[in-house]
């Protein structure tokens, strides 16, 4: 853990115009910054950074937040990682606070393994191209496969010699812990002595996406039948398989680039690939895709192409678990490469632009391919037909998140097409199949909660939203998230010359169990608390980092500008009886009144500048929890 100190160090420090303008070409416009948006593929300019609210926001593709968001996005690093990137670049040393004794040892071991895998590639690469041996059997071999020296450099391949204890012994001359050796698989203890396990074998670093080496695989020269084609390192502190996707430090800016990540089985895939300029590509180490794997894959994109080669064990291996990324609003498409060759040997044979083309060619939705070999297994038995179109209609069911609602119909329809059945049928077996798991997910949720699923649920399947349902819906939430707004943006200026906006908000709140985000209650929960302890620290920056990530991320989209008036509290007002209008009228022109008498210096001076604004703002968020009351009572 980082220590709290540090943290306000570098929370102080960040700057950032500065920090985004590292990676973002930025001009200035007017208050703001302008830019052309790193997260999705734009011509004209719509990223625009705040530096006085210390975020940024892309109209474009919606994407916000503040300086540490933009580093954990842009780079893919943790909250922590984003944190140390910051302290190094302001060269502050960071103070690292362990909550237990095993926690420190386990990144101590970690640290470890990291350092020992950096050497072990480094001298790999040297036995790769400064040895004899490396250069005639390792470096021969790679470039008879058609790998040229700049990709087998960029992705630090290596060689371990035939020797028994080649790296073993430069190893322990460097004094590195026997434990620790073992753990990284590099070296196997037989009978007492450490030997390396890689021998005769060309070596594969594989790297996080920050591009430290994990790990590695070893492949084997010639065909074998007693030894294994790989060599892989065990699971260790660092090298947790299912959590690696070969290639993500070499393609994560082409996937951000493209919006589109490739899919494929294994090493020499990946780096044929990129040789033949395609580098959005990963692999998943040739077993089936796993939960960590998909999300580490939708950290960067929306959009896998699985490209595989056309045996069928593969590809049943590779859609194994694909449901998940269902729900997760993955779209999958698959590609099959044929006549028994894989990516690599394929794009190999026929050269990059007829590979692109196969490949834009022969994508193939996910579902409807799993429909189309389900139903050629099926054939013309009816019974295994039947539990064709049950299975497509559980696979279209999972695709269930409000904004994937026509993915979710265009499915049923070509689905219906392709199984030559009713369309309406279809349609009632996916809502059965919705239902039932809101059922069962019901029963384990608290009764109100359970209520609230089910009603959304009712409205999702009966109407496709459009704005006027929508303003229905959210029209009370967006008059909290206002209020909420205005005590995040002007809460530590003074209301007048006794207290601070935030201090009259609360006093003249009637009551916020009128309120329905739980969110905001909050939020405004932690406001009350920090007035009592020190009222100036509520600046938007309090929230903005608050350590509890919900509330950063809703003081983020609270803050998100320009700042747009809410047209439902206008239409509110318009629509107001004469005695309710009286009421929203009624505590402005009190105060203006109030201001004119007393002739108040300060006040006329807030009237006067933007301040009147706030006034104004203020005053009908307040308005807004009265008109409630009146509504409730
Ligand atoms: P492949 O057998 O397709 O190997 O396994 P490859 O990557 O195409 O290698 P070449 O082209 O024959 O040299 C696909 C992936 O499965 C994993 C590796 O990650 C490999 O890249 N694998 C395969 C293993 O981990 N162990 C093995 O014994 C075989
Ligand atoms: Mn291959």
């Amino acid at each position: 853990m980082i220590s709290q100190t540090t943290i306000g160090e570098i929370l102080s420090r960040i700057d950032i115009v500065d920090i985004v303008g590292g990676f973002v070409k930025l001009k200035k416009r007017g208050a703001n910054y302008l830019g052309l948006c790193p997260f999705h593929n734009e011509k004209t300019p719509s990223f625009t950074v705040s530096p006085t609210k210390e975020i940024y926001k892309c109209f474009g593709c919606g994407r916000s937040g503040n300086a540490i968001s933009f580093i954990m996005e842009h780079e893919k690093y943790s909250y922590v990682e984003a944190l140390k990137w910051l302290a190094n670049k302001y060269g502050i040393t960071i103070e690292e606070t362990f909550t237990t004794d095993e926690q420190r040892q386990q990144m101590q071991v970690a640290d470890s393994l990291f350092i020992i895998n950096t050497f072990a590639q480094q001298f790999f690469t040297k036995q790769l191209f400064e040895t004899d041996e490396g250069q005639d059997i390792g470096l021969s071999y790679l470039k008879e496969r058609g790998f040229r020296e700049e990709i087998i450099k960029k992705f630090q391949l290596g060689y371990s010699p035939e020797k028994r204890d080649a790296f073993a012994k430069e190893a322990a001359a460097r004094q590195y812990n026997s434990e620790l050796l073992l753990k990284t698989g590099l070296v196997v203890n037989r009978n007492e002595q450490l030997q390396d396990n890689y021998r005769g074998r060309i070596i594969f670093p594989v790297h996080n996406h920050s591009g430290k080496v994990l790990g590695f695989g070893a492949r084997i020269l010639k065909s074998n039948d007693k030894a294994p084609k790989y060599i892989n390192t065990p699971e260790n502190e660092i090298y947790v398989k299912s959590k690696i996707l070969y290639g993500s430090y070499f393609a994560r800016q082409a996937i951000d680039r493209g919006d589109e990540c490739l899919l494929v089985e294994g090493y020499t895939d990946v780096i044929s690939l990129h040789q033949a300029g395609i580098e959005n590509v990963v692999a998943s180490g040739g077993t089936s895709l796993t939960t960590d794997q998909l999300r580490l894959i939708k950290k960067y994109t929306n959009n896998v192409t699985i490209i595989y080669d056309g045996d069928a064990a593969g590809v049943k291996a590779a859609l194994r678990g694909l449901d998940m990324a269902l729900e997760e609003g993955l779209n999958v498409k698959l590609v099959l490469i044929p006549d028994n060759e894989d990516p690599d040997s394929y794009v190999n044979k026929v050269g990059p632009s007829v590979f692109r083309e196969f490949v834009q060619k022969n994508k193939r939705d996910f579902i409807l391919f799993q429909l189309d070999v389900a139903l050629k297994d099926a054939g013309p038995d009816s019974t295994k037909k039947a539990e064709v179109v049950n299975q497509i209609a559980e696979t279209i069911s999972r695709i269930n998140k409000a904004e994937d609602f026509t993915k979710q119909q265009d499915y049923i329809k070509q689905c219906s097409e392709i199984l030559k059945i009713d369309e309406s049928g279809l349609h009632a077996l996916v809502n059965k199949f919705i239902r039932n798991r809101i059922i069962t997910q019901e029963k384990s949720l608290p009764f109100e909660e359970a209520r609230h699923h089910e009603e959304n649920a009712k409205k999702a399947q009966e109407t496709d939203y459009d704005d006027a349902t929508f303003d229905l819906l959210f029209k009370d939430e967006l008059q909290e998230r206002e209020l909420a707004r205005i005590l995040l943006e002007y809460g530590t200026r003074y209301w007048d010359d006794r207290q601070l906006i935030a201090e009259y908000v609360l006093s003249e709140m009637i009551d916020e169990t009128l309120l329905d985000n739980p969110d905001i209650i909050n939020l405004i929960n932690v406001i009350k608390q920090q007035l009592q302890i020190a009222p100036q620290q509520l600046n938007k920056n309090y929230f903005i980092y608050h350590p509890d990530s919900k509330l950063g991320s809703l003081a983020v989209s609270l803050l998100n500008f320009p700042y747009e008036e809410s047209e439902h509290w206008k239409r509110e007002y318009s629509q107001a009886t004469g005695y309710q209008k009286r009421l929203f009228e009624q505590s402005y022109e009190e105060f203006i009144q109030t201001v004119a008498r007393d002739n108040d210096q300060q006040l006329m001076r807030y009237l006067k500048m933007d301040e009147d604004r706030t006034h104004e703002e203020v005053e009908s968020a307040l308005n807004y929890l009265k008109l409630r009351k009146i509504k409730a009572s």
